[in-house]
C-alpha cells in the first residue's frame, strides 16, 4: 500500500505541486560526536492505540516526530479522542471515544491504526476498522488478531474492506480465553493483550511476540491498572479489570534506530556514540556488528559507541525476537556490501523486504537473490547512484550505503524514511554527514529532471 501524499511539505508525491524530494548524500565523509536516539516509533503507535482503553486523559513523554505519529494522531481524533503535543510530549484523552470507526483514507495510510480495533472493541463493545490493505514488504493479513478476537467472543465480519467487530450475544465485555498464535505476531499480540486489558476472566496468550515494544505496551497497560504477567516471554496472561485510570508513561528509546546509527559509524568507518539506548534491546544486532568485525562498548548504562574495525563476511537469519530483527536486515546488507568475503542473508519475517537488493547493485554492490535468501559478494567499493527507497528500512539503507559510496547517492521515495525516522538525515548532518534535502521537478514518469534541481535550504 503506497502512501499517499496528504501533506505536501513531508510527502514527496505530492502531484499537486509535481515536485519530489530527493536526498542527496555525498560519501566518504568522516563522522563523529554524538547522537540522540528518540522514542520507539513501534511502541509509541501501540501505546498511542491503548489509550483509547483509558476514560481518562494519559500523557505520553519521549514521542518521536515522524509522519506516522502524526498520522495515527488523525486517526484517534477522527475517533473523537482529543490530543494536544508539545515537544515530545503527547497529552490524550480519550473519555468521549464518540464513533467506533476508524476513516479508511487515514487507515490506508497507515497499517498500525489497526491496533484501534482491540481497544475499541474492549471498551465500546463495538468497532469498526477498514482492512489495512498490504504493502511493499508483504500481504500483511491480519487474521490471527481477527481469529484471536473471535475466540474471546465477538462477532468479526469483514465487508467492503471493513472489519466490523461486535462481542456477541449483547454481552457489555469481551470474555478471557486462551489464545495459541500460529506466529509470534508483535500486532495480533499486541491487539489481543489490549483487548484482554477489559475482557471478563483470564486471556492466556501463547506463541506470543516478545519484542521490547511488546513489553512496552505492556508496561503502559499495566501503569493504567491492567493486570498482565508474562510480557516479554512467549506466554502473556492477562486479568481483564472493569476499568483503567490516568497514566504518565515515557517511551522507550527506539532500538531500530539505534541500530540504523551503529551501522551508519561501522559503514562510514568512523567512531560515533548514541543514547539513549537499552543495550538489551539490541543483544542480536550488537553481536551480529561485532561478528562482523566493529565494536560497540558502553560508556554508560545507556550510552554506547561503535568502535569501525574491518569488516568480515557472515550470515544473518531474520526470526522473531529474540532473534535478528528484520527491520535491521537492509541496513546489515548494505554493510556487508563492503565486508571481505561472501555473506547469506535469509529474510524470514516478510516475504518481499529483499527490494533494496536492485538498488544496492546501482550502486556497484554484487548481490543475488535466490529465494528468501540474499548472496552478499563483498565488493572493495561501491559508487554513488540515483536510487529508489522501496520501504522504511530501505531508505535507511540507502542513506547509509551512500555516506560509503564514492562520489554522490540520490535517493528518493524519501517518504518511507520520513514516516519512521526522527530527523534522519538532521542527526547524521550533525555527525558530519554532507547531505542535501533537494525538491525538484518530477517529469512524466517521475523521473528526475536534471536541471530543475532547486536546493531548498537543507532542513536545519
Ligand atoms: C511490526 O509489524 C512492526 N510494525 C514492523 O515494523 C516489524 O517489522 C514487525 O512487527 C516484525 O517485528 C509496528 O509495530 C507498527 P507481525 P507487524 O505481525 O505487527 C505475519 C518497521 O519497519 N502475520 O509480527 O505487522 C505477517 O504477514 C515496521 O518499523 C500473519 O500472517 O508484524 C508477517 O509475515 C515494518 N497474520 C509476520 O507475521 C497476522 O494476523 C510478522 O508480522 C499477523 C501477521
Amino acid at each position: 500500500m503506497e502512501d499517499k501524499a496528504i501533506t505536501p511539505s513531508l510527502n514527496n508525491n505530492s502531484t499537486q505541486t509535481d515536485t519530489v524530494s530527493i536526498l542527496k548524500v555525498w560519501g566518504k565523509q568522516p563522522l563523529q560526536g554524538h547522537v540522540r536516539i528518540s522514542g520507539a516509533k513501534n511502541s509509541a503507535l501501540a501505546i498511542m492505540a491503548g489509550t483509547l482503553l483509558c476514560p481518562q486523559d494519559c500523557r505520553l513523554r519521549n514521542i518521536p516526530d515522524l509522519m506516522d505519529i502524526k498520522r495515527m494522531c488523525q486517526i484517534l481524533e477522527a475517533l473523537g479522542v482529543k490530543l494536544q503535543r508539545q515537544d515530545d510530549i503527547l497529552e490524550i484523552d480519550a473519555s468521549s471515544v464518540g464513533c467506533s470507526q476508524a476513516p479508511y483514507e487515514l487507515v490506508s495510510q497507515l497499517r498500525a491504526s489497526f491496533f484501534a480495533i482491540g481497544p475499541l472493541l474492549a471498551r465500546l463493545g463495538i468497532a469498526r476498522v477498514p482492512l489495512p490493505g498490504g504493502c511493499a514488504i508483504g500481504a500483511r493479513p491480519v487474521d490471527l488478531h481477527v481469529r484471536g478476537l473471535q475466540a474471546m467472543g465477538a462477532n468479526v465480519r469483514i465487508e467492503h474492506g471493513i472489519v466490523h467487530a461486535n462481542v456477541k450475544g449483547g454481552r457489555s465485555r469481551l470474555q478471557g480465553a486462551s489464545i495459541y498464535l500460529d506466529y509470534p505476531s508483535v500486532g495480533a499480540t499486541e491487539t489481543l493483550m489490549m483487548a484482554a486489558t477489559l475482557a471478563e476472566g483470564e486471556t492466556i496468550l501463547e506463541n506470543a511476540a516478545q519484542e521490547p515494544e511488546v513489553v512496552d505496551l505492556a508496561n503502559f497497560c499495566r501503569a493504567m491498572g491492567a493486570k498482565i504477567r508474562g510480557a516479554g516471554t512467549n506466554t502473556i496472561m492477562i486479568d481483564g479489570v472493569p476499568r483503567l485510570h490516568s497514566v504518565d508513561y515515557t517511551i522507550v528509546p527506539d532500538r531500530i534506530e539505534a541500530g540504523t546509527f551503529l551501522v551508519a559509524g561501522a559503514i562510514a568507518q568512523s567512531e560515533i556514540s548514541l543514547s539513549p539506548a537499552i543495550p538489551d534491546h539490541l543483544t542480536p544486532v550488537i553481536a551480529k556488528l561485532r561478528e562482523i568485525g566493529p565494536e560497540v562498548v558502553m560508556d554508560s548504562p545507556n550510552r554506547m559507541r561503535v568502535i569501525p574495525r574491518p569488516l568480515q563476511a557472515t550470515d544473518i537469519k531474520t526470526l522473531p525476537y529474540p532473534g535478528f530483527p528484520t527491520d535491521m536486515q537492509a541496513q546489515f546488507m548494505a554493510l556487508l556490501t563492503l565486508a571481505e568475503g561472501n555473506s547469506i542473508i535469509t529474510e524470514t519475517v516478510f516475504e518481499n523486504r529483499l527490494r533494496h537488493v536492485a538498488e544496492l547493485n546501482r550502486m556497484g554492490a554484487d548481490i543475488r537473490i535466490k529465494g528468501q535468501n540474499a548472496i552478499v559478494r563483498g565488493v572493495p567499493m561501491i559508487s554513488g547512484a540515483p536510487v529508489m527507497a522501496t520501504d522504511l528500512r530501505a531508505s535507511a539503507a540507502l542513506v547509509l550505503a551512500g555516506l560509503a559510496a564514492d562520489g554522490m547517492t540520490i535517493v528518493k521515495g524519501l517518504h518511507h524514511l520520513d514516516r519512521g525516522y526522527d530527523g534522519f538525515e538532521n542527526k547524521l548532518r550533525q555527525l558530519g554527514a554532507r547531505l542535501e534535502r533537494v525538491s525538484v521537478q518530477a517529469d512524466e514518469n517521475n523521473s528526475i529532471s536534471s536541471n530543475s534541481a532547486q536546493t531548498i535550504t537543507s532542513l536545519g
